[in-house]
């Protein structure tokens, strides 16, 4: 990334440490640290997906996750030596932009069929099956996009195990299979595609259809068939285990080693501090730095939980004053960002020259960033445009390791670990919080009085959005003071005063978002809270726009 390019990020919450270290990294022109070896794991049993460059192809991987069975994602090309290490029970051939007949077209390698695993194929990845094994694949005559119903030619599959003769499914195909391979089953079919699904003696399955979106409803039992019957796992991955095995971990990595992490109040850094304190105690110091630009209470709820409750070491640090000096007299968004992600990584810096000899550096990287970032994104196979890479590499005079254990779960399994943690549900739910605060939701210059007029307005968008149970099912929910000021009449009295825009949208990851059609009433409710409880508020206005053309933010 250059330095003219924004540094917003697709999921946000509390990863901001990585991008502030990332920008810090830039500014001094320093190079990226390499990206950590992951630790193998132990006597686990891990369904492994190939992609190919289908835009489902995380989506599968959740969804086989949800089955308690661990699983990864990897680029098509990637060698058996890699996989090895996961101790594969299946694979899973994603699906994918290309043709089978495209000369440059990405296949199965031979160790897919060679080592006698169950291979589940979807869309593209049948396709590949069936190519590679002696079928025979035509463009389909009509491309199937959308709803369609399978009819199941047979009961006797372990994949269809207590499913009825007939279900909905979703298609997105343009290619399909003509003739199976040899010694293979046409297990069910469409109105479009005689061969909807099909499968031999050895465990190797074609399905035309995603089971992975929500358009095909039994796709879960179809994963939880492929994974239990087929492949004969146990279903190990809990979030119990999953603790257990990372303080092992983190206890093999970091010995006696000290440790830091930046907390934030969001859920990601405090999964992260919470598993390695679990691990390596007074070792770990956590360092939560205040930067003025936080919501109303946070930094009493972020101490409370950590200092108070889990009786970690915390280094509090107020540096609002710092921030605020920094940010005066500027106006320009990137600016902004910029700013503070300087100012942060100064603080962060300072305070942990202050604790002697640290040796590792803790970041919630999640495994979305992490994919974003692999080589999966750079494959020919991918057709998807990656914008953001937020997995920043830390500044190399601070020569210290990371210790990432999120690096493998999706944010809902960091929120059930969480939860299994003990984390108090305000935290373990928290909606994503920009790293730079309510600096970017400040339009123009941020004052203290900007800032508490947006404080005191977010409180009140917060508590009513909770009030009517809507906080979780939102993807963010908030605040924001535009620079304008409008006439309006209090009393007898004409006022020339702010406006409050409250922004509440519905996403799945941030990089497209649907403005959240919020009951009027409730609209009503905490526009006229706001203009009677908040000085310097004589207006309020609804933001109904989507992303895009709109960022979720307004800076
Ligand atoms: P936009 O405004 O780009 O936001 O639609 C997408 C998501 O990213 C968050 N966001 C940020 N997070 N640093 C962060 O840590 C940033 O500079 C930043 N800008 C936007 C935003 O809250 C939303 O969830």
């Amino acid at each position: 990334m250059k330095n003219e390019q924004s540094h917003r990020i697709p999921t946000t919450d509390d990863i901001e440490v990585s991008t502030y270290l990332g920008i810090a990294k830039e500014l001094h022109g320093e190079q990226a640290t390499p990206e950590p070896k992951p630790l193998p794991p132990k006597e686990r049993e891990t369904i492994v997906v190939i992609d190919f460059g289908s835009q489902y192809s995380m989506l599968i991987a959740r969804r086989i996750r949800e089955c308690h069975v661990y699983c990864e994602l990897v680029p098509w090309d990637t060698p058996w030596d890699k996989i090895a290490p996961l101790n594969p029970r299946g694979f899973v051939l994603s699906g994918g932009p290309a043709s089978v007949y495209n000369p440059d077209a990405p296949l199965a390698l031979p160790y897919i069929y060679d080592k006698h695993l169950p291979v589940l194929g979807i869309c593209y990845g049948m396709q590949v099956i069936a190519h590679q094994l002696g079928g025979q694949i035509s463009p389909g005559e009509k491309h199937e996009y959308g709803h369609a119903i399978l009819y199941l030619n047979t009961e006797d599959c372990p994949l269809f195990a207590s499913l009825p003769p007939s279900f909905p499914v979703w298609m997105s195909h343009g290619d399909q299979i003509l003739d199976a391979p040899p010694d293979f089953k046409t297990l069910a079919y469409t109105d479009n595609s005689p061969i909807a699904v099909m499968g031999n003696d050895e465990g190797i399955f074609g399905l035309q259809f995603h089971p992975e979106v929500v358009h095909t409803p039994v796709g879960k039992t179809i994963f939880q068939n492929f994974v239990y019957k087929v492949c004969s796992c146990q279903g190990n991955w809990t979030s119990a285990n999953f603790i257990a095995e990372s303080i092992e971990k983190i206890k093999e990595q970091v010995g006696k080693g000290k440790a830091i992490c930046a907390l934030s109040g969001g859920v990601d850094s405090a999964v992260t501090a919470t598993l390695i304190h679990r691990a390596i105690g007074n070792n770990l110091t956590c360092i939560f730095i205040n930067n003025g630009l936080l919501r109303r209470q946070e930094p009493e709820r972020v101490l409370n939980t950590f200092l108070r409750n889990l009786k970690m070491n915390v280094t509090y640090v107020d540096a609002s004053e710092r921030f605020l000096e920094r940010l005066k007299g500027v106006t320009d968004p990137e600016t902004k960002r910029h700013m503070i992600g300087e100012e942060f990584i100064k603080v962060f810096e300072e305070e942990a020259a202050k604790l002697g000899k640290v040796n590792f550096l803790a970041q919630g990287t999640l495994y979305p960033d992490v994919i974003e970032s692999s080589s999966a994104s750079e494959t020919k196979a991918s057709a998807t445009i990656k914008t953001h890479h937020n997995v920043g590499g830390l500044p190399a005079r601070m020569k210290l390791s990371l210790i990432e254990p999120l690096r493998y779960l999706f944010k809902d399994e960091v929120r059930e670990v969480g939860f299994a943690l003990g984390l108090p549900e305000d935290m373990t739910w928290r909606q994503p919080f920009p790293g730079p605060g309510l600096a970017i939701r400040i339009v123009g210059e941020v004052t203290r009085e900007r800032l508490e007029i947006l404080r005191a307005a977010d409180w009140i968008v917060m508590n009513e959005i909770k009030k009517a149970k809507l906080y979780r099912q939102l993807w963010q929910s908030f605040a924001v003071l535009t620079g304008i000021k409008s006439v309006g009449v209090t009393g007898d009295y004409r006022s020339y005063a702010y406006t409050i825009a409250i922004r509440a949208i519905n996403s799945n990851d941030a990089m497209t978002a649907e403005w959240a059609h919020l009951p009027y009433d409730l609209l009503g409710r905490i526009s006229d809270r706001i203009v009677n409880e908040v000085p310097n508020v004589n207006r309020v206005v609804y933001d109904i726009t989507n992303k895009p053309p709109a960022t979720i933010e307004w800076e």
